[in-house]
């Protein structure tokens, strides 16, 4: 096993011949059986949707090889790479900038085709040969509003607030490329202001 989470358990497998990692989704035992099977059947089947939507608009992610509903469990391609996460902590000025105009690219990219990813923290973005892969999409949409597409904005602004509280500037460059990227992107950023007042106020 490489690695354990709340929600799951990445292990390393061979499948027809093929060095792969094996996403499981770990039973809740303060579920319901029933429920909680479904539950995570039904995020295992939406992630590997969601996977395949943002790899047929170009955004980079494992290919999923099989799928397992009884284990909830998916079958995929490994990235062979540093967490974003990591990866940042250690990159030079000019590699940051260069991480960060890639990310706001791949996420105008998705956004432009109406998906959210749904968790975008640096811990599920991977960084491999120049590109930046995207996994972790089990809790993404199709069909976005763009109070949703703020969201994922405002996840990401958070999760750079918590993990890189010394470069919030790394926020301030994706959201740079991003607006210049996608044509509704400033809406998008003033649907991110709306949501933080809400907080504040709320
Ligand atoms: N396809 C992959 N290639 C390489 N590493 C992966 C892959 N999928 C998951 N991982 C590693 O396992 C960790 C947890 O996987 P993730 O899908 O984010 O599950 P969780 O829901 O537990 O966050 C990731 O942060 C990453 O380090
Ligand atoms: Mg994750």
């Amino acid at each position: 096993m490489i690695r354990r989470g709340a929600e799951a358990e990445i292990r390393r497998d061979v499948w027809m011949g093929r060095n792969v990692l094996i996403k499981s989704r770990i039973p809740k035992t303060y579920r319901h059986p029933t429920l909680d099977r479904s539950l995570r059947a039904h995020r295992t089947k939406m992630e590997a949707r969601l996977l395949q939507e943002a790899r047929s608009c170009g955004v980079p992610t494992p290919i999923v090889y099989d799928i397992d509903l009884e284990k909830a469990e998916l079958c995929m391609q490994e990235i062979d790479g540093p967490r974003v996460k990591d990866a940042l902590a250690t990159a030079s000025k000019e590699e940051v900038r260069r991480i960060c105009q890639e990310i706001g690219r791949m996420v105008a990219r998705m956004h432009g085709h109406g998906m959210t990813h749904g968790d975008l923290t640096t811990s599920n973005m991977i960084m491999e040969d120049e590109r930046i892969w995207f996994i972790d999409l089990s809790l993404g949409t199709k069909a976005a509003s763009m109070e949703e597409m703020g969201v994922d904005l405002h996840l990401l602004k958070e999760a750079f607030q918590s993990t890189h509280s010394d470069m919030l500037y790394a926020y301030d460059m994706i959201v740079e490329t991003y607006a210049q990227e996608l044509p509704r992107g400033r809406e998008v950023l003033a649907k991110v202001k709306d949501i933080e007042e809400r907080g504040r106020y709320a």
